[in-house]
């Protein structure tokens, strides 16, 4: 260790924010940087010109596995100074209404997007403790105030990081330890095409009009890209307002980041909620077409070979 520059851990760093935040953080020079990514995706670092130095660290991390996680955060205790400030940014989204996701598709999600995240922040906890100081950033989304159709895993995931760190936020303010939600609208990335689907959505997609959930799938997914496409919010824009969070003495619980997330915040909390979830359906492209297809699936069930219950997907 060369310098008392406070140290940041960042999940997820080799792409959209996780990159952006990266670069916005080397540039602004007051800090050290443990910038992590899945090994297979750490080649993204010399792609994007960042390389290690006194100050920047460049380590493997997935956030789903306990060996990687201990390796990182001990590494920052025992050799680099402690860490001061954990950005958890990781994160995928996965597009599948309720009945096209298995078990694994929702437990998968939720290892990356919260039980990570927290595995993460609890192994941090005991040195923030110890130095009365520390902060943990969490990249939630607006999809952790809004349920939104044909997105139930990522909006549940994004429901338990804000519930989680609001609790975390709680239990370790008596140590000067700052919890903080930041929550993007839709940024102008690549990220979209990054979204998962599951064997069933993917199944229904393609088989195009037959499927009863066509429109839910058509109309959310045209809705998603047209706005990401002409969002004014970049990776850019959303990483230097962190950065702003960072540097605050007090930062809020929640930090909404983008126009679309500060109206979903005021809609949300300041209508009653039976007309916000009317409006909000009645808003949704083509809504009244929604339920016209009752056919059966066109993808196969899979039937249970207990109870003579037929199970679809799990
Ligand atoms: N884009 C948006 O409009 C938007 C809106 C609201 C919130 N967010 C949130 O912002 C955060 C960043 O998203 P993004 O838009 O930058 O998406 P992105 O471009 O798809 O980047 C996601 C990052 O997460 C990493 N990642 C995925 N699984 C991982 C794992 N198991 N362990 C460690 N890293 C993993 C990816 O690494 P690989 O390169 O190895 O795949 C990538 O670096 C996420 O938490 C997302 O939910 C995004």
């Amino acid at each position: 260790m060369t310098t008392n520059k406070p140290l940041v851990l960042l999940t997820g760093a080799s792409t959209g924010l996780g990159l952006a935040l990266a670069k916005e953080l080397i540039e602004d020079g007051n800090y050290r940087l443990v910038l992590t990514a899945r090994a297979k995706s750490l080649k993204c670092f010399s792609a994007a010109g960042i390389f290690e130095s006194d100050e920047i660290y460049l380590r493997p991390l997935d956030v789903t596995s306990k060996e990687e996680r201990i390796a990182v955060i001990s590494e920052c205790e025992a050799t680099l100074g402690g860490l001061d400030v954990l950005i958890n940014n990781a994160g995928i989204a996965m597009r599948s209404v309720v009945e096209d996701a298995s078990a694994d598709d929702r437990i998968g999600l939720l290892e990356i997007n919260y039980i990570g995240p927290m595995r993460l922040a609890a192994l941090a906890l005991p040195g923030m403790r110890k130095r009365r100081n520390g902060r943990i950033i969490n990249i939630s989304s607006a999809a952790g105030l809004i349920g939104m159709p044909t997105m139930a895993c990522y909006c549940g995931s994004k429901f338990a990081l804000e519930g989680g760190a609001e609790s975390l936020w709680y239990d370790v303010k008596p140590w000067n330890i700052h919890v903080t939600l930041i929550i993007p609208g839709f940024m102008r990335s690549d990220s979209f095409q990054n979204t998962q689907t599951t064997k069933w959505s993917r199944a229904a997609i393609a088989s195009g009009q037959k499927d009863p959930y066509y429109h839910h799938y058509r109309n959310m997914e045209k809705l998603i890209s047209w706005t990401m496409k002409r969002t004014l919010a970049s990776p850019e824009s959303v990483a230097r307002k962190i950065v702003r969070v960072i540097k605050q003495k007090n930062p809020s619980l929640r930090v909404p980041v983008t126009a679309d997330a500060w109206f979903l915040f005021l809609f949300r909390r300041f209508l009653p909620r039976a007309i916000y979830h009317w409006v909000m359906f009645r808003a949704l492209p083509a809504s009244d077409r929604w339920g016209e297809i009752s056919s059966e699936r066109s993808v196969p069930p899979i039937n249970s070979t207990t109870n003579n219950i037929s199970i679809k997907y799990d």
